[in-house]
């Protein structure tokens, strides 16, 4: 949802008043992963079916050679990129700087993310001190969450300190220079008409001239407002720099992630007889697997299913829902609902059902003992959607499942923070794939580009068109998965003109070597 929400947000914010007053209705599972709403409320599905029961069939079964096993869990070889090495080349900050930059930031988490290292982007350009970004409270997830509560701030500051002047808080004769101030009249010193992907030249041009006047611009909208092509080299860097190097999560959540980690590749044994116990990590040890594991970013919420017009199998009653849906959210006006369900598919613009993704991994050679953490805040359909992921990986967890009350207490309720265990996890994992595009999905494809670290992209086409097909066998399937995929699992690929440099570290941000 996040990512469709920020889209909306976006375009106009007209979507935001309507979802927060539908929000307690339509959502009432937001934070739950695998939670579900209760059927009295709920009678949308008629428990979601398995819509690819053959297929199913033929992936329980499996057979997985130990080859394709150890191709799968190998990391990924080195390819001639690297993180550069640190080079002084004596920055130099601006002895009196122009004045003061402060930005509002929308979205989720990882929107945010970008906004923040295009935020000190902008200041470097400008000479300007940066203020820490404030971080607005998004209207569906609702949490209130400073950038202090959620990244290490003194960290920042210190990585930072040789290329731009951040402070805090703004000093006293500035201290008027609010977001309250802001939203209630028309202000000199708010500059709202940043374009999408500005260039340099138009910080330059115009927000230079509110500084020198003002001593301070205050720019909101600023999501996306940074070009990707035509700006300096040592700009690109220090996005860069900012992104993979001095944004890290407060030590709570770092340390909450290091947790799950660690129990997801040392899991505790059942208690069980103690030949058993011998026999088992005799057997484990040998897996290529062992002391590994994957995590699934897996979106599929109510917005999201709205959203992509898909039929995913509920019946009637569930094509009536999602169509009151847009209705209500979009007054009907949602792109994908022109074309039918086949059409949509045969394109891969349908988001991958839980169960449409379980077959997907088990075609690809992870086997029934792979450790598999879900990534997710809430799946439409709840655990009637999920049973078929889990049947296919019974040792699947998530946020909930491996921690205790005491730890989830800290982060409960608030989404940035959860968003942001999932990142630590996500970014540590042996492998990392994603059921849908997104903000977190090219996130990770970025930070782990950075990391050189195995990521499989599905070629969403050619599954749409697997998936249609319904005379192919499971090993025909699984042969062309396999086949649609050998490219896709973290081979460098060097960003374009336009492409974002978050999501395509390399050239820019990367050193050939
Ligand atoms: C920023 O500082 C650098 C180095 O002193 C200078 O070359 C550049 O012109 C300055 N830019 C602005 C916008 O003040
Ligand atoms: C479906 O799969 C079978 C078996 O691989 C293949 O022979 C057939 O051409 C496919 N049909 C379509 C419509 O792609």
């Amino acid at each position: 949802m996040r990512v469709l929400l920020e889209h909306h947000l976006q375009r106009g914010g007209v979507y935001v008043s309507l979802l927060v007053l539908l929000l307690p209705v339509l959502c009432p599972s937001l934070f739950s992963p695998l939670g579900h709403a209760s059927p009295s409320l709920f009678s949308e599905w008629n428990s979601p079916k398995p819509r690819h029961l053959s297929l199913m069939s033929g992936a329980l079964q499996r057979q997985i050679s130990n080859e394709q096993k150890s191709d799968l869990w190998a990391p990924l070889p080195p390819q001639g990129w690297k993180q550069c090495k640190q080079t002084r080349n004596n920055p130099i900050l601006p002895e009196v700087p122009n004045g003061y930059i402060q930005v509002f930031l929308d979205g989720g988490l990882n929107q945010q993310r970008m906004g923040i290292c295009d935020a000190v982007a902008v200041a470097k350009i400008l000479n300007a001190t940066l203020v820490i970004p404030h971080l607005e409270v998004n209207p569906v997830w609702k949490d209130s969450s400073s950038f202090e509560e959620i990244f290490d701030v003194d960290h920042f500051i210190n990585v930072l300190k040789d290329e731009i002047s951040i402070v805090r808080n703004l000093p006293e004769e500035y201290s008027w220079s609010t977001r309250e101030y802001y939203a209630v009249a028309i202000r000199a010193t708010r500059v709202k008409s940043a374009p999408v992907h500005a260039s340099a030249n138009w910080y330059l041009e115009n927000v230079l001239p509110v500084l020198e006047s003002y001593g301070i611009a205050a720019i909101a909208p600023f999501s996306h407002r940074l070009a990707f092509d035509s700006l300096p080299e040592d700009i690109q860097r220090l996005r860069c720099k900012v992104n993979f190097q001095a944004l890290t999560f407060v030590p709570h959540i770092n340390e909450l992630g290091e947790a799950l980690v660690h129990r997801l590749r040392y899991p505790a044994r059942p208690q069980s007889g103690a030949d058993e116990f011998i026999q088992m990590s005799v057997e484990e040890s040998h897996s290529e697997s062992f002391g590994k594991f994957v995590v699934l970013h897996l979106r599929f919420d109510k917005d999201m299913a709205a959203h992509s017009a898909c039929d995913f199998g509920g019946g009637k009653a569930e094509r009536l829902a999602l169509a009151k849906y847009r209705q209500v959210l979009w007054q009907g006006r949602v792109l994908n609902s022109q074309f039918t369900d086949e059409e949509l598919r045969s394109q891969g613009r349908c988001p991958l059902t839980p169960e449409e993704i379980g077959l997907l991994l088990a075609a690809l050679g992870f086997d029934s003992q792979t450790r598999l953490y879900l990534a997710s805040h809430k799946v439409y359909g709840g655990e009637a959607r999920i049973s078929s992921l889990r049947k296919l990986f019974p040792l699947m967890e998530d946020k909930k499942s491996l921690t205790t009350e005491e730890e989830l207490a800290k982060v409960e309720g608030k989404a940035s923070l959860l968003a942001a265990v999932d990142y630590y996890v996500s970014l540590n994992s042996d492998i990392f794939i994603s059921a849908s595009p997104g903000n977190m999905h090219n996130a990770m494809v970025g930070h782990r580009t950075y990391e050189n670290s195995k990521t499989i992209r599905p070629n969403m086409a050619l599954l749409g068109q697997l998936f249609l097909n319904k005379s192919m066998d499971w090993s025909e399937f699984q042969q062309a998965v396999q086949t649609g995929h050998r490219n896709r699992q973290g081979q460098i690929r060097l960003r374009k003109s336009k492409q974002s440099i978050y999501t395509y570290p390399a050239p820019d941000c990367m050193c050939e070597g």
